[in-house]
Order: structure tokens, then sequence, then C-alpha cells
């Protein structure tokens, strides 16, 4: 299985949690990241002891998106990283559950990522933010897809395409978000669930979980096409003026 020193992963009894460790930069994700954590879904979707998955960030940041130093590097070669692919798809396919814990920076990809999951906790103090369009990008991961499906058109437009943010309460009042706690009691909630999932005859989740997703969301092949289309469109725009300035304005800052 593909490793990273930024993702760390354990077993709690048939709960496999991925966890997001990169503090320092705010658990901006790699290459290296994505694919690990394409490889820990995998893995935890091919094993029998498996029963939900748990996608965790470090305290203050689930994730500031992905790591636009990357994506200077990507507009080089006008093509998006594959293993950011390989985790999206790897986040369409899944069978078993994935229940997210959201403690502070929910950014890009760290609020795209949610449009995949059946359960979300999140702190007080999260941000749900996607600044695609001010990087001179589009939406990506099945989102402009997925989102207007969730919360209708205007919501899902304000979020992706005007960018401001949306503060926990607000996300949960979109249904992007379940139950909003405090910073300390994200993972308690979501461990909580998850064992209750767990707990559950497996036969029985994973028809009810394809059944409420068809349909009411979407189906998978739908998902994997849009993901597929954002994709292409993506990385024509990662290699575009607009994007290269908005990659050397936000690195600039740090010199
Ligand atoms: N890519 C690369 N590095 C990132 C990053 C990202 N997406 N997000 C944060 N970092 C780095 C910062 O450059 C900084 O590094 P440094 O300490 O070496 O200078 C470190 O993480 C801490 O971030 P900082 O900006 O100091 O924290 P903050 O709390 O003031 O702001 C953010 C946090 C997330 C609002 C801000 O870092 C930001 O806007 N990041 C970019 C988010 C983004 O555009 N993501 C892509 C979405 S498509």
């Amino acid at each position: 299985m593909t490793t990273s020193d930024h993702i760390t992963l354990s077993r709690h009894g048939a709960v496999s949690v991925v966890r997001m460790n990169r503090p320092d930069k705010k658990n901006a994700l790699t290459s290296t990241m994505y694919a690990a954590m394409a490889a820990a879904l995998q893995a935890g979707e091919a094993d029998d002891a498996v029963a939900v998955h748990v996608l965790l960030g470090v305290p203050g940041a689930f994730s500031a998106g992905n790591d636009v130093a990357e994506f200077a590097a990507a507009a080089a070669s006008g093509k998006l990283g594959l293993q950011v692919i390989d985790f999206l798809v790897a986040l369409a396919n899944l069978d078993k559950p994935l229940i997210c814990g959201v403690d502070g920076l929910a950014i890009g990809i760290g609020t795209t990522a949610l449009f995949h999951a059946d359960l979300v906790y999140a702190s007080d103090r999260s941000l749900f933010r996607t600044p695609f369009l001010d990087l001179g990008l589009v939406p990506e991961g099945g989102s402009s897809l997925l989102a207007p499906r969730l919360m209708g058109h205007p919501l899902a437009f304000e979020l992706l395409c005007l960018g401001n943010g949306f503060d926990a309460a607000r996300a949960a009042s979109a249904g992007l978000v379940n139950r909003v706690v405090s910073a300390d009691e994200v993972e308690p909630a979501a461990m909580e669930a998850a064992e209750a999932l767990a707990a559950k005859p497996r036969g029985a989740l994973a028809i009810a979980r394809r059944l409420l997703r068809t349909g009411h969301v979407t189906t998978r092949e739908e998902v994997l096409t849009r993901i597929a289309e954002e994709a292409k469109e993506f990385s024509r725009r990662l290699a575009s003026p607009e994007a290269a300035a908005a990659f050397a304005a936000f690195m600039g800052k740090k010199k």
C-alpha cells in the first residue's frame, strides 16, 4: 500500500481511520497524501474486517485543500495529478459508509470530499470554503453535480462559485453537516457513529447505503463521469494565465 508520513492509518475494531496529518501546512494535500488515502480506502473496501471508513484531520485543519505549490507544478504540465483523481474515484466507488470529522479549515477538496461522505460531524469553528474560481479553477470531485443535488442550485452556486465560505451552522443548514459540536467532540461523535454503523448487519448496511446514494444523490456512474469531466476542465484551467497568477500570488505571500 502507498504510505505517507502525512497520512496515518489506524483500526478501531471494524472502523478504519484515515487521518490527514500535515499540521504545519494546515493539511494541504500532496500527491503522496492522495495516493496513500486512495490506497487506504481501497484496502478498507477489500478487507472484510472493515465495516466503516472514517476520515479525520488535525486540530484546526481538516484540510487547506490541494497543495498550491503542486498546483503550480501541475500547471507546467497542464495535467492534474493522477493521484488526486485516484483519491476522488476511490471516494466515489466506496461501498462502505464514510464518516468525516471536520475541525477548522475545510478548503477546496477539504469541502468537496465531504459530498462523498454519509455522515459529517463538524466543530463550531469550522469553515467550508472552495476558492476555485479565485484561483482561476473550477469545482472538482463531482461537486458540480453533488452540491446542487444536496443543497439546491443557489446554495451550491454560493458555496462553489461565490466562494466566501460557509460556517458550520450554515453548512449544517445546507445539509452538508449532520451535527455541529465543539472541537473536542468532533472525533468522539464521528467514532461513536462509526461504531454504531459497524455494529449493524453488514449486508443490510451495504444495500441500504447503495439504495440511499442511488437516485437521491445520483448514480455512481454519473458521479464518475462528472469527476472525469471536471478533471478535464480543471487541467485546462491549471494551465491558464489566471491560475498561474493566483498560484504565484499565494506562494509570493510567503517570501
Ligand atoms: N497549499 C500549500 N501550502 C499551504 C496551503 C495550500 N493549500 N494552505 C496552507 N499552506 C501553508 C501556508 O503556506 C503556510 O506555510 P508556511 O508556514 O511555510 O508559510 C502554512 O500552510 C500555514 O498556513 P497560513 O496561511 O499561515 O495559515 P492561515 O491560518 O493564516 O491561513 C488558509 C490558512 C487555509 C486560509 C491559507 O493558508 C490559504 O488560503 N491557503 C490556500 C488555500 C487554497 O487555496 N487551497 C486550494 C483550494 S482549491
